[in-house]
């Protein structure tokens, strides 16, 4: 598994995404049949961990559609795709890569580009949502899914007139 800066723990990181993936279905699964998501549809996935997003996709657009997803940690991606494989007939593929690197998406054009709870986790997100551009087909969609920080708040706030920490001191 390639090396990388991801916070969470990757040993248990798969199965919590599944459980999370199940949570949120109720706010994809809306979205992508509002957006007209239909068989025999392309679909790209950025950082598809398990690939729980990517069931959804694949249920709608089923044996003649294409569902291709992308994530840094390559062995929650592939046991994702041998489980998808195994539920739903549609022609899932998995690639490992690094978003944060320079390497470009794969080509599609796909009719969905889209990404769930990876942007945040990527130091340039503005880099990346040009590369989903480039990858969407004329008249596609791309749907990002993703926390918005300002509405994240604290409470208790935390008191900052400490007066910083004192300066350096000759020593
Ligand atoms: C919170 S999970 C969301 C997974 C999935 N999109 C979902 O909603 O179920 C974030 C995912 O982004 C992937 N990720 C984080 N940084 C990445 C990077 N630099 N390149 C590729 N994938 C990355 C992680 O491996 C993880 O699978």
């Amino acid at each position: 598994m390639a090396e990388d800066n991801y916070v969470l723990q990757r040993s248990s990181e798969a199965e919590r995404l599944r459980r999370q993936g199940r949570l949120v279905e109720n706010m994809t699964r809306p979205l992508l049949e509002k957006i007209g998501l239909c068989p025999g549809m392309s679909c790209l996935d950025i950082g598809c961990g398990p690939g729980e997003a990517m069931r959804l996709m694949g249920e709608m657009v089923g044996d003649t559609g294409t569902v291709v997803g992308i994530d840094i940690d390559g062995t929650a991606g592939r046991s994702g795709m041998d489980r998808l494989r195994a539920e739903i007939e549609c022609n899932f593929q998995f690639i490992e890569q690094d978003l944060s690197g320079s390497n470009p998406l794969p080509q599609g054009p796909f009719d969905l580009v889209f990404g769930r709870l990876v942007l945040i986790h990527l130091p340039d997100p503005i880099a990346m949502l040009r590369k989903m551009y480039a990858v969407t087909k004329p008249g596609g969609v791309i749907l990002v899914q993703d926390y918005n920080g300002t509405s994240f708040d604290i409470q208790p706030r935390p008191k900052l007139d400490f007066g910083g920490l004192g300066g350096c001191q000759a020593a």
